[in-house]
């Protein structure tokens, strides 16, 4: 069974599309894919979660992207392809990059091929049919899990941490495109022009002030950069109310640091949460909201 991460986004989301480095952290949630023989004449490929499984519809974006990355193993025969994804799509926490990296990882297994170049430019493949231009942090951390520093044309850091991350997410239950919100966010970027630049210059401030923190655990630090993200989040125009409400019920709850996680206008955000995660779901809870704590791949 090929395996992949689902994943947070601790600092730095949009900027990074701009060449702004980004800290994301793989959570111990994300898709599975496996390739064994059918009875099919070609191949046989089906996803499911939690609520069963997926239909697919030629020409779908998933159909599309399955197409574009099995076409590079010849003709599949009697090929069963199957995939599971633990976590929500169109919420922030990497859904499509992960269900890729396991699906291309399962073909890639199957063939008998383990080669980490091909695997990150199929799943980026995969990737650009759902988000246009990606980053490509979402499938760096989907492969390596762990807390990585990742950089557009550089790639991906590994950060040891001396202690795990302490985070909630929590789900606003609203749900967006990536592909909108990245074009939103460039919208609003251009209108600024050299504000704009100024912008993508304080997120870059807020993830050096992060990378910093991380190893030792510094959390006051860190929740403050996160704190400063999500203000200028905002002022891009990727929060949404749901979010802002479940950020202050966390704070309440005894929360440091907030923000949202991936491209926002709703999907999930996370709670730096040290010695209360329990508090901060409990609260979300009374509200109305569902959440868990990340179990860090570090
Ligand atoms: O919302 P998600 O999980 O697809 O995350 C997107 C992260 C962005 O920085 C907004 C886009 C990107 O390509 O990096």
């Amino acid at each position: 069974m090929a395996e992949a991460y689902g994943k947070v986004i601790l600092v730095g989301e949009h900027a990074v599309v701009y060449g702004v480095p980004a800290v994301a952290m793989g959570i111990g949630r994300g898709a599975k894919a496996r390739v064994s023989p059918g009875r099919a004449n070609g191949v046989s490929f089906t996803v499911s979660d939690s609520s069963g499984v997926w239909d697919i519809e030629p020409g779908s974006e998933l159909a599309v992207a399955f197409e574009r990355v099995s076409c590079a193993f010849g003709p599949l025969r009697n090929k069963v392809v199957e995939a599971s994804l633990e976590v929500p799509v169109r919420a922030g926490l990497g859904s499509s990059a992960c269900l890729g990296v396991a699906i291309v990882r399962a073909l890639m297994e199957d063939a008998g091929r383990s080669d980490a170049e091909e695997l990150m430019a199929r799943a980026m493949l995969w990737e650009q049919v759902f988000h246009g231009s990606p980053s490509g942090i979402d499938v760096a951390v989907a492969i390596s899990g762990g807390c990585i520093r990742y950089e557009k044309g550089v790639g991906a850091q590994d950060l040891a941490l001396a202690k795990p991350v302490p985070i909630c997410v929590g789900d606003t239950g609203v749900r967006s495109s990536t592909r909108e919100m990245v074009d939103l966010v460039r919208g609003r970027l251009l209108d600024m022009s050299d504000r704009g630049q100024r912008h993508l210059q304080r997120i870059e401030d807020c993830v050096s002030v992060a990378q910093a923190a991380l190893p030792d655990g510094d959390w006051l630090t860190l929740g403050e950069a996160m704190n400063r993200n999500q203000r200028v989040l905002d002022e891009l125009g990727a929060g949404h109310p749901r979010a802002t409400e479940m950020l202050a019920i966390a704070a309440e709850a005894g929360a440091i640091g907030g923000k949202i996680t991936g491209s926002g206008g709703g999907g999930c955000v996370i709670a730096l949460a040290p010695d209360c995660e329990i508090a901060v779901l409990e609260a979300w809870r009374s509200r109305g909201y569902s959440g868990f704590a990340v179990a860090s791949t570090g």
